[in-house]
């Protein structure tokens, strides 16, 4: 089978958990282990058609939810989409709220970040290779605004232009680092978007993230903070909704995928001269 997308199409590459499609509701399935460059992947990739456009999807955090968010692979993850011929790259994440309005249930299309993860590989350079790629803007908004529409129309409650505070986890945050990223103006907070959205922008895949919200985080006074249990609880309660989502952003994509500037991400980018890579 030819994983490469054909010249102008779109091949949609998904990184959540593992209830984000319904093998029935794809044709064409085949699940693929795919080797990467940079270690093991979560795990294999489930490859199909959606509404007549392929779609790539990898759990995250494997099978069976083994693996922490410090101890995901996420360069391995972002090239082995990168090696499917994945040609936009979404994230769906569970993200607790840092703002009032982003109720538990809700979704929220994330277009910044605030990095405060530490120790986890964050480039596929160096050294030998230095690059520097913008990340100005880290999302594609060509990618988010699709998402969003498509998310409403699916009947989720849809919050743009979110800022997400990446935290290292496992633990949750105190009350006080859950207050100062309130200051800091973050909308929601979650543990693996970093350096997901980094290493897309490196691979130059188009990236967006849309964030489920399952809880409050810690920042109410006189209120229970965030537990597991209300984490599963609320994704298992949106399971069906992102599914749906999914389905209508296939739907909604225009038939010619027209090329991003995030394509050439690189093009400037690598500072070592070609005769002296390593
Ligand atoms: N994922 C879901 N809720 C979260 C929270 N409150 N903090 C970090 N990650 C989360």
């Amino acid at each position: 089978m030819a994983l490469m997308h054909p010249e102008g199409g779109w091949h949609i590459g998904v990184l959540g958990g593992s209830g984000l499609y319904d093998p029935g509701a794809l044709d064409d399935v085949q699940e693929i282990a795919v080797r990467s460059a940079f270690g093991e992947p979560s795990g294999p990739v489930v490859t199909g058609t959606l509404e007549g456009v392929r779609f790539t999807f990898m759990a995250r955090h494997g099978a069976g939810h083994r693996m922490a968010p410090s101890h995901v692979n996420y360069r391995a993850n972002v090239d082995v989409m990168k090696r499917c011929g994945v040609t936009d790259l979404v994230a769906m994440s569970a993200v607790g709220s840092l703002d009032e309005a982003l109720a538990p249930g809700r979704f929220a299309v994330v277009d910044q970040f605030i990095d405060r993860t530490t120790g986890r590989e964050r480039s596929f350079f160096g050294p030998g290779i230095t690059a520097h790629v913008a990340f100005a803007d880290p999302v594609c908004p060509r990618l988010s605004g699709l998402l969003a529409g498509a998310a409403s129309d699916a009947g989720a409650g849809v919050h743009e232009g979110a800022t997400y505070v990446a935290i290292e986890g496992p633990q949750f945050s105190t009350r006080a680092e859950s207050r100062l990223y309130r200051q800091w103006g973050a909308h929601v907070i979650g543990m693996t978007a970093m350096p997901e959205a980094r290493l897309a922008r490196e691979a130059e895949l188009p990236y967006a993230l849309v964030g489920m919200v399952t809880d409050y985080d810690a920042w109410r006074d006189g209120e229970a903070a965030v537990d597991t249990a209300q984490v599963l609880e609320t994704m298992r309660g949106n399971a069906d909704l992102a599914r749906n989502a999914l389905r209508a952003f296939a739907a909604a994509l225009p038939k010619r995928r027209e090329a991003s500037p995030i394509d050439r991400a690189l093009d400037g980018a690598i500072v070592t001269p070609r005769d002296a890579w390593d």
